[in-house]
């Protein structure tokens, strides 16, 4: 990559392609950068914003997509369907048994998410149908969808299915550790559509292991893709997808869309549809908006 964007005026990357310091360094023409994700944790938006180079991504249109797959995982987990699954492809299955795969109840329990952007609200809206009590950890979020603020600890000790929507930055990093971990019910599933590194994998699989809570369900790893020997996939009460959160036909195109708007935009020197760093166009220099558009907002 370092050798291939030397000339290039645009780059319309993936959440896998490290668009760091050295490789904006190494393009020196480059004139906007297209986070084809709306997670921009791939992308060096400070040695990005001292270049003046736009970045955009492309939020909304993958909020329901990624709330159905939180979802999706938390019945998943909550229903064993993975475990259920197996059960009949080994050829387990011999008569119906009234105490086979147990799982948990929705109806009445409590759902904390972490995070209250576009996405953790998507989640609310649907937890709301299927009855359960929300809380949410989010100081700069007003509640929506009968959810209650809630500090971390709270939520933590209180929720019996929690789920991740914060982007990954400095202060996520390892929000769910060891400590964190300790505070959740025994009975308590874990579900990741955010990033992986939110959780500390090796202290997940030590409290997995011993049961100190009940499973998780991840979309997301660290590293990506997880390796086949990880710990974590031997244990039946932990599910693990390959990162799908935004996985439809619909919202795929709507995402490669938005991207390829937002690269057209910047190398027409025009604002970005969606801009994460609009603080380029406030101090002058070579990027300036359209009179017409207005930077879009930002984050997961
Ligand atoms: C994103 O857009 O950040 C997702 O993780 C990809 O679906």
């Amino acid at each position: 990559m370092l050798t291939r964007t030397r000339g290039v005026e645009g780059l319309l990357s993936l959440l896998t392609d490290a668009v760091d310091e050295a490789l904006i360094a190494a393009a020196p023409s480059l004139k906007v950068i297209s986070n084809c994700a709306v997670g921009v944790d791939n992308v060096d938006l400070a040695a990005a914003t001292r270049r003046k180079i736009p970045v955009g991504n492309t939020p909304d249109v993958l909020t329901n997509a990624t709330a159905d797959m939180a979802f999706a995982l938390l019945l998943a987990a909550a229903r064993r369907l993975v475990e259920g699954v197996a059960y009949v492809r080994a050829g387990k299955w011999k008569t119906w048994n009234f105490q086979l795969l147990l799982g948990a109840d929705l109806e009445g329990a409590t759902l904390g998410i972490i995070g209250f952007g576009r996405i953790g609200k998507a989640v609310a809206k649907r937890a709301k149908g299927f009855g359960l009590k929300v809380l949410f950890c989010d100081p700069s979020a007003q509640p929506e969808w009968g959810a209650m603020p809630a500090d971390l600890e709270t939520l933590l000790r209180g929720a019996d299915f929690v789920s991740l929507h914060v982007p990954l930055t400095s202060d996520t990093a390892h929000l769910i550790n060891a400590e964190a971990l300790g505070k959740m019910k025994s009975s308590a599933i874990l579900v990741n559509t955010s990033r992986g590194p939110i959780i500390d994998h090796q202290a997940l699989y030590e409290a997995l292991r011993a049961g100190r809570i009940g499973a998780a369900a991840l979309d997301v790893t660290e590293p990506e893709p997880i390796g086949v020997d990880s710990p974590l996939l031997q244990l039946d009460n932990c599910i693990v997808l390959p990162h799908l959160g935004s996985a439809s036909t619909r919202t795929r195109e709507q995402m490669a869309m938005l991207a390829a708007k937002n690269l057209l935009a910047g190398l027409r020197g025009e604002a970005l549809p969606h801009c994460v760093n609009p603080e380029v166009y406030d101090r002058g220099g070579e990027q300036m908006p359209a009179a017409s558009s207005r930077p879009g907002q930002a984050g997961a």
